[in-house]
Parts: structure tokens; C-alpha cells; sequence
């Protein structure tokens, strides 16, 4: 529907940003915390990326939640560093961990900022991985289980929303690029074990946060890529349903009906997969009700049919920041992707698209009728300080203008949406590029190659962003 008059948001809506623990704190061997897979799957990867310092937010956090006042945040999503917590096997929690995020929730209930904290973004303790297999064994269950308990104990009368485990579908979609999986040729099968196991840790984290935390909601994190049809081919509604069916929609049918969809079950059959589901499990999954959908969505994808006798070719992200290196994946049988002739795209080749997050929310909001809220989404790109001292990021500003339009269009539309947390606050790593690809609306004044004074500067986007904030999503700056 278009409407003659711009979105309303919701009173209490929560503006925010987001970001996580391995990608801002650095600080990683400081204060008892010990070494995360993420922390060596970052450094082998090319081009190289270095976490031990990244934004230093554990040396700068009372200036960055400072800055976030200014801005006139109402909420803030990070995550917890486990191996920050639990550092070793002995089961006893580090008690200088603890303090870090104890005293940055503090900081941020003192300035009116409500903390929606990730239990699990990447950051698995290599302790863990070493003694129990990682996400392949099932030692990792008690673990995190008590990993979790402990801190909706110790945060859990500040903090209500929880997130249990960030975009469980990119970790197993592309286990290799994010550390997961341990064996690429047997991958394909692995993969669905590794996810059974995912499954069993967010169901005893939503267990347990019902358990332990008064009033607490908590919900997953899904990364999101809405799937068009390249055409009105019958056939390729169907390959963009597949793709949407083994991107996203198997993980969120289970968070939502705690159980595995016929599409998935018809998908093992068919490729003779065992997942290894134990008798009891699913009756731990069935107690897991969750309270909300935590979303990620940067992009979006178009998908065709792709015939059965056709070759499999991988995906390969650009790592380049070079425009024209993404190479579109093929699944024989199932579908291909290809790019968008509609959409214009950033220097990674992601297609900037903000129709993909109204579309993202009423999709969800159809199927599982949950409250949702924006975890992620932002403009990566290649920042710097100008002759005047300042930073100026245009594209950032016109990014999130168009992208929060389509958030209160589908508010209008009718769906529940309570919160928006773009990624990311302070420029921080991204996944693969460093700090050479920026998202944040504050600047770090640090690069890959030398380490700076790390000052923060807030860039154009900041004070765009907090004029919006001011309005409750209603100064959008120009017309649009
Ligand atoms: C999300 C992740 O998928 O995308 C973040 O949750 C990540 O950890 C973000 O940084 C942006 O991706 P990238 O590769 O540009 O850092």
C-alpha cells in the first residue's frame, strides 16, 4: 500500500545501534579473557584481520555510551565475549569479565539506554573447541548452558531483552568463512549436525532465561536476505522459495514452531542425511518458546531455477571492495542466485535495497505473528577523515533514511516492530575487510596497517541520525 503521509513510529520505540564483542572490545588478552575461535579464524583469513585491538570499546566504553546519550539512544545491542567469562574449564567465572560488562550496563541504565545483549556472537572459547569438538560434540550443550545461567544471574535485573545466537543460519551457510565447520568435504552433512546442536544451545538459553530472568524476553538472531524471483517463471518462484526455504526459512520455522519443517525432513531424506537427533531432545526444543525475532538484513538476493544436470558452483563473496568480484552460487535442483538489474550496489557488491527490510517484516511478521526487531543493518564503506577534520558519509546518510522509511512503512502496514540497532555504532571489524570497510556512525580514527590514536569522531550520520531519533522517525532530513 502507499500511503499520502510519512510513517509513525510507536511511542516507546528503542533507537539504537549494534555491534559485538570480537569485533569492538579488543583488550583480548587482557583481564583473564582467553582466545576465541574467531580471534584465529579472522587471522588466517585473507585479507587479514587483527581483533586484539579492533575499536578498544573495553578501554573507551564510558566515551562511547557517552556518545551514544548524545546521540539520544534508548537502546544498545552488544554481545558477550564467553571466553571474557568463562576463560577456562574450571567452571568458576572470571570475576574481571564479569565487572567490564557489569559496569557498561550500568553506564548505559544510567543514561536511559536499554541493553539487549547477544549471548553468542562467534566467539566460542578455544578451551571449548579444544575439549569437546567445538560445535561438533555434544560437551558443548552443558557448557553453554552454564555459560548463559551465569549471566542472566549476573545481569539479569538490568537487562530484559536477550538474543541466544547471532544468524545461526550464516554460521552453518557459510561455516567455512565464519570458523565453524572444521572439514569442508564433508560439510554438506556435518553441517545439519553442527545445526542440531545450535538448536539444543538456543533452546536451553531461552529455558533458561524464562527460568532466571523476571520479565526477560529473549529471541534469535537470524541473518536475513529476502529472496525475489528473477521472473514470473512458475519455476523460479518455486527456486527463490528453495532458496529462501535453505537460507532462512528452516531456521526460522524452527525458532517459531519448535520443530523441523517437512521441507527440511524431504531434503535429508532425499540426500540420505542424518542430523543425529537424540531421544529427549526435542522435548527440550518443544519448552523453547521464544518471545520475539531479533532480524539482520543488509541486502537482498534474486534466485532462478537451476536444473538438476546443471554443475554446482560455490559462492564467493567479494573480499576485494572492488565492485564486480561477488560470484552468484548455483545448487543444481534446487536454485541459483544472480544479481538484481533494479538495485543499485555498495563496493562489496551487496545490493542497496530498502524495500528488502519492509518486505523482511512483513514476511516474518505473516508467518510467526512475533514482535521484531532490527539487530542489523547499515552501509559498509570506505570512510575517511576530510581536510576540515571532519567525516562526511553521504551514502551512509541517504542509506539509512531509505532503509528506516521502509521499517515505519511496515510499522504503517501493520506489523510490530519494537526496535531499530543499525550495525554499527563506532566503526568497528567487519567480518572480512577490517576496519578498511566501515560501518560505523563513529568514526575510530585507527586503519589495518597502523595503529592510530583510535580518537571517535562522529561522522555526518551521527548527528543525521540523532536529529531522527529527536523526532521519533519524523525529521527525515529532506523529502524523500
Ligand atoms: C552480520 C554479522 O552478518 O554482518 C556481523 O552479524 C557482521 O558480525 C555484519 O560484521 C557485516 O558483515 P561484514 O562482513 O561486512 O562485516
Amino acid at each position: 500500500m502507499q500511503y499520502k503521509h510519512d510513517p509513525l513510529f510507536p511511542a516507546r520505540f528503542m533507537w539504537g545501534a549494534s555491534s559485538a564483542a570480537w569485533q569492538v572490545e579488543g583488550a583480548v588478552n587482557e583481564d583473564g579473557r582467553t582466545t576465541a575461535i574467531i580471534d584465529l579464524n579472522s587471522k588466517k583469513k585473507q585479507p587479514y584481520t587483527d581483533n586484539s585491538i579492533a575499536a578498544d570499546h573495553y578501554h573507551h566504553f564510558k566515551e562511547d555510551v557517552a556518545l551514544m546519550a548524545e546521540c539520544g539512544f534508548t537502546s544498545y545491542r552488544f554481545s558477550l565475549s564467553w571466553p571474557r567469562i568463562f576463560p577456562d574449564d574450571s567452571g568458576v567465572p572470571n570475576e574481571l569479565g564479569l565487572k567490564f560488562y557489569n559496569d557498561l550496563i550500568d553506564e548505559l541504565v544510567k543514561n536511559g539506554i536499554e541493553p539487549i545483549v547477544t549471548l553468542y556472537h562467534y566467539d566460542m572459547p578455544v578451551w571449548i573447541d579444544e575439549k569437546f569438538n567445538g560445535w561438533y560434540g555434544r560437551g558443548i550443550i552443558a557448557e553453554f548452558d552454564r555459560y548463559v545461567r551465569t549471566c542472566f544471574q549476573e545481569f539479569g535485573n538490568r537487562v530484559k531483552y536477550w538474543l541466544s545466537i547471532n544468524e545461526q543460519n550464516m554460521q552453518i551457510c557459510y561455516g567455512d568463512w565464519l570458523g565453524v565447520s572444521k572439514n569442508k568435504e564433508t560439510w554438506f552433512e556435518d553441517k545439519w549436525k553442527v545445526n542440531h546442536i545450535l538448536n539444543l544451545c538456543n533452546a536451553k538459553a531461552v529455558i533458561a532465561c524464562h527460568e532466571l530472568v523476571e520479565n526477560g524476553k529473549i529471541g534469535p538472531v537470524p541473518g536475513y536476505v529476502p529472496i525475489y524471483p528473477a521472473s514470473a517463471n512458475p519455476e523460479d518462484q518455486i527456486a527463490a522459495m528453495n532458496a529462501e526455504e535453505l537460507t532462512e526459512k528452516v531456521w526460522n520455522d524452527f525458532y517459531a514452531h519448535r520443530k523441523y519443517n517437512g521441507f527440511i525432513k524431504s531434503y535429508w531424506r532425499e540426500n540420505k542425511i542424518d542430523p543425529d537427533i537424540r531421544p529427549g531432545d526435542m522435548e527440550l526444543i518443544r519448552k523453547a518458546k521464544i518471545d520475539f525475532f531479533g532480524l539482520n538484513c543488509y541486502r537482498s538476493n534474486v534466485a532462478m531455477a537451476c536444473k538438476i544436470t546443471d554443475t554446482e558452483r560455490e559462492q564467493e563473496l567479494n573480499k576485494s571492495g572492488v565492485k564486480g568480484n561477488f560470484i552468484y552460487p548455483k545448487f543444481p535442483g534446487l536454485y541459483q542466485l544472480t544479481n538484481n538489474p533494479f538495485v543499485e550496489t555498495n563496493d562489496w557488491d551487496w545490493e542497496i535495497d530498502p524495500v528488502a527490510l519492509r518486505y523482511m517484516l512483513r514476511y516474518v511478521w505473516d508467518h510467526y505473528q512475533l514482535p521484531m526487531m532490527i539487530t542489523e543493518n547499515g552501509f559498509g564503506g570506505h570512510d575517511s577523515v576530510s581536510s576540515d577534520g571532519k567525516v562526511h558519509d553521504p551514502e551512509r546518510i541517504a542509506f539509512l533514511r531509505d532503509q528506516i522509511y521502509q521499517v515505519g512503512l511496515a510499522i504503517q502496514d501493520g506489523c510490530e516492530v519494537i526496535a531499530y540497532n543499525p550495525w554499527s555504532f563506532t566503526d568497528l571489524l567487519s567480518t572480512g575487510n577490517g576496519m578498511s570497510k566501515r560501518y560505523g556512525l563513529v568514526y575510530i580514527n585507527t586503519t589495518d596497517e597502523a595503529l592510530l590514536d583510535l580518537k571517535r569522531i562522529p561522522k555526518d550520520s551521527f548527528y543525521w541520525y540523532a536529529n531522527l531519533i529527536q523526532s521519533n522517525g519524523q525529521n527525515w532530513g529532506r523529502s524523500l
